[in-house]
Order: structure tokens, then C-alpha cells, then sequence
């Protein structure tokens, strides 16, 4: 069965600035699928093309196996954008109601007040949109979206500006919709946070490249490894190098020629290695730490946009 959306090779230029950078990447039918970045990263404009609204330079995008712009592959599609194009002066009903008659359904009534009752906003019902607060919103907004029963629903930082609270809600009712309606849904966000607690499958955008894509759980695994990096003065003595190989607290990995790698237990520090190989007499040239978890990647990206 084809992907809900394959992306492949995307680039997009604005005002003479590559926004996007040649993206790829697959979402999965049932995936609820977190494409993460910080502001200016490229999320909202790839969840332009996504929907059709901006083309593509180059590249190809497949939505359920079609092209975006074959109506019936629209109406598989539900969305809510950075904006959630509400109409205030009316009540939570009559957007909702407004919205189904331009998607051509009728006789709505039980539908809709099911719909109301998931986003749990059926006792607002009949209250203007204006007395709602962002959280309501956007609960209200993510109803709308659903409302032609779509496959995958695309949401552009659903819980941005919304209170804690009100964010936990709307991250149930988005795990919700995945598993007992088995929507796909692509979710961006800045906060990864949020975006671990719900997400199957990761993208990390920053200023227009795809960073890290692929499972939670296995770049969760693979990334979670602190890494020593030592280059010695002087090749290590066979001896010394089974004697470090066989402790635990040491965690040597790997050796090439003068570059050893240890990959120890919290407990040890860069300092206690570098003492007990100073305590052997092997001289140390660089000693460099690397930390590969998910948090430092990201942490490192939001720093360099800010200094941007
Ligand atoms: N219509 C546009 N014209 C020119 N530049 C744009 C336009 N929309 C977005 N950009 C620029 O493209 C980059 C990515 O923006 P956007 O996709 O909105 O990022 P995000 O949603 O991740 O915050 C930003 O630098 C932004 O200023
Ligand atoms: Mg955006």
C-alpha cells in the first residue's frame, strides 16, 4: 500500500532564499508523525506544499499514492493552519456547520454534535467563538478539520500559544483520533518535548535541511550513546588496551591507532579516563566529548537559530 505522504527531494525558494533544501521523507498510514523545528526552520511551508497551496521547485510529493492536486486526494485530507480560520462572531455549531456545507455534506447534525463531543466542546456548542479561549480554538479547529472524515490530518503547531492544560488535551485528542480512528496524522512543533510524547516517527527540520528522520524509539536507541573521543601522544600498549577493553567503568569501544573511543557509564567522567590513562604514562593530545542524545541535537539547533 502506497505512504500517506512521500516526500521526496523537495526544494523552495521565497524571495530569492532557499527555505527548503532538498527534504525527503515518508510518512506511514497510522504514524502519528512529529516534524519538529524551531521558527523559521521550514515546517509551515513544507505544510504548504503538502496541501497543494505552494508548489514545489523541484522534487515529488505523493499523498496516499496521488497527486495533491486531484480533488479526490484533497478530501482525504483534513488540516488546521498557524492560523485556525474561525469565524468569531460565530458560534462553535456554525463554523462547524459552515465548513460542512462547503465540502458538500448534509444532513450533518449527529455527526457534528459527535464531533463536538470528541473535542469536548458539546456544552459550547451554541456559544460565539470569540468567548472561546486559544486551546478551545484549537480543539474547535481540529473538529472542523474532521468533519469529511479525512485520512490524515495535517496540523501546523497545534498546541502553539495554548496553556498547558489546554495542551494536554489537545495531545489526547490527537493520540485519540490515531489509534481509535486510525488517522494518520502529521503534526509540526517546536517543542520536543511534545512531540516524544506523541510521535511514532520523527523529522527534524532546521533552516531547510532534514536533520535526523526515522523512529522515535530506534533515534532514541541510537542516539543515547555519550561518547569519548581521545587521541593519545603515543600508540596505547596491547596490554594497557585489553586491560581498558575489560573494564566496565572504562568502556573502551574502539581504537584506531592513536584515536580511542569510550563510551562508559554515567558514573564515569572525561576526567577519570583521562587520569587513568595519564596514571599509565600514555600522553593525551585532544580530549573531545560527544553527546548524541536527541535532547543535545536539538538543544544545539534551537541555540544556533537564536544566534541567527
Ligand atoms: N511567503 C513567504 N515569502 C518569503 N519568505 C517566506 C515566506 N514564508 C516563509 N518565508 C521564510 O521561510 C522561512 C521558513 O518559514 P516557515 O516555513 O514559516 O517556518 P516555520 O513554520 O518552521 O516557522 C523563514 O525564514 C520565513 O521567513
Ligand atoms: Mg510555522
Amino acid at each position: 500500500m502506497s505512504m500517506a505522504i512521500s516526500i521526496n527531494n523537495i526544494s523552495k525558494t521565497l524571495q530569492n532564499r532557499k527555505v527548503l533544501k532538498e527534504i525527503s521523507f515518508d510518512v506511514e498510514r497510522g504514524d502519528i508523525f512529529g516534524y519538529l523545528g524551531p521558527n523559521g526552520a521550514g515546517k509551515t511551508t513544507t505544510i504548504r506544499i503538502l496541501l497543494g497551496l505552494f508548489k514545489a521547485d523541484s522534487g515529488k510529493l505523493e499523498i496516499l499514492g496521488h497527486d495533491i492536486n486531484e480533488s479526490e486526494t484533497r478530501r482525504k485530507i483534513g488540516f488546521v493552519l498557524d492560523s485556525d480560520g474561525l469565524y468569531d462572531n460565530m458560534t462553535a455549531l456554525e463554523n462547524i456547520l459552515f465548513y460542512a456545507r462547503i465540502y458538500g455534506i448534509q444532513e450533518s447534525g449527529s455527526k457534528i454534535d459527535e464531533l463536538l463531543e470528541m473535542v469536548e466542546l458539546a456544552d459550547r456548542a451554541k456559544d460565539n467563538v470569540s468567548t472561546y479561549s486559544k486551546g478551545m480554538r484549537q480543539r474547535l479547529a481540529l473538529a472542523r478539520a474532521m468533519v469529511h472524515d479525512p485520512e490524515i490530518l495535517i496540523l501546523d503547531e497545534p498546541t502553539s500559544g495554548v496553556d498547558p492544560s489546554g495542551q494536554i488535551e489537545i495531545r489526547q485528542i490527537m493520540k485519540r483520533l490515531a489509534s481509535n480512528e486510525s488517522k494518520t496524522i502529521f503534526l509540526s512543533s517546536h517543542n520536543l518535548d511534545e512531540v516524544q510524547r506523541i510521535c511514532n516517527k520523527i523529522a527534524i527540520i532546521d533552516r531547510g535541511t532534514i536533520k535526523i528522520y526515522g523512529g522515535l524509539e530506534g533515534l532514541r536507541k541510537q542516539m543515547s550513546k555519550r561518547l569519548f573521543i581521545i587521541k593519545t601522544t603515543t600508540d596505547v600498549p596491547l596490554q594497557l588496551q585489553d586491560e581498558l577493553k575489560q573494564d566496565p567503568g572504562v568502556g573502551l569501544e574502539e581504537i584506531n591507532g592513536r584515536e580511542l573511543i569510550f563510551s562508559p557509564p554515567e558514573s564515569t567522567g572525561i576526567s577519570d579516563i583521562i587520569s587513568i590513562l595519564s596514571g599509565k604514562g600514555i600522553k593525551i593530545e585532544e580530549a573531545i566529548k560527544k553527546e548524541d542524545s536527541l535532547e543535545e541535537l536539538y538543544s544545539k539547533i534551537l541555540k544556533e537559530t537564536e544566534i541567527l
